[in-house]
């Protein structure tokens, strides 16, 4: 089974933000837990992260082909990125939103996720264990 893990935008930053929200693993140490993880589960996984919403979409059509299950966090773009939206509603395969931290909880902008409904499953406030539970996920339903 081959899983793509797409980061977006300010997660190559994690260890520098702001530890309350996001703790103090940094992007390399998450994706070799990651890594680990899907050793484990026998997940076949690759790790992306971008800054440019363009290339993040073009990373989701990328994976139209070849790969089984999306585990997406787009960081902020969450928000209000129809772009990336779109570019899920054609993905043709489960894709789990994973959040470090707990969006609903917090400011009222961040509430809303334009890509919710077009997702299989979501994973909010967990920190890393959220992105081993998404894989679990994607291996028990794939
Ligand atoms: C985030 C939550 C977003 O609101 C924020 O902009 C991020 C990270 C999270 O993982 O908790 O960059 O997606």
């Amino acid at each position: 089974m081959q899983v793509a893990v797409l980061n977006g935008v300010n997660l190559n930053m994690l260890g520098r933000r702001d530890p309350a929200m996001y703790g103090t693993v940094t992007l390399s140490q998450l994706e070799t837990m990651v890594y680990g993880w899907g050793k484990e589960l026998h997940a076949t996984v690759r790790c992306w992260q971008t800054n440019s919403e363009g290339e993040y979409v073009t990373m989701i059509h990328e994976a139209v082909t070849g790969t089984d299950g999306l585990i997406v966090n787009p960081g902020a773009w969450t928000h209000y990125s129809y772009a990336i939206r779109d570019a899920l509603e054609i993905f043709p395969r489960p894709v789990v939103e994973v959040h470090l931290s707990d969006i609903e909880g917090r400011e009222e902008w961040r509430r809303t996720s334009v890509i919710a409904d077009v997702v299989s499953h979501r994973i909010l406030g967990k920190g890393p264990d959220g992105y081993r539970e998404a894989l679990q996920h994607l291996v028990e339903t794939v």
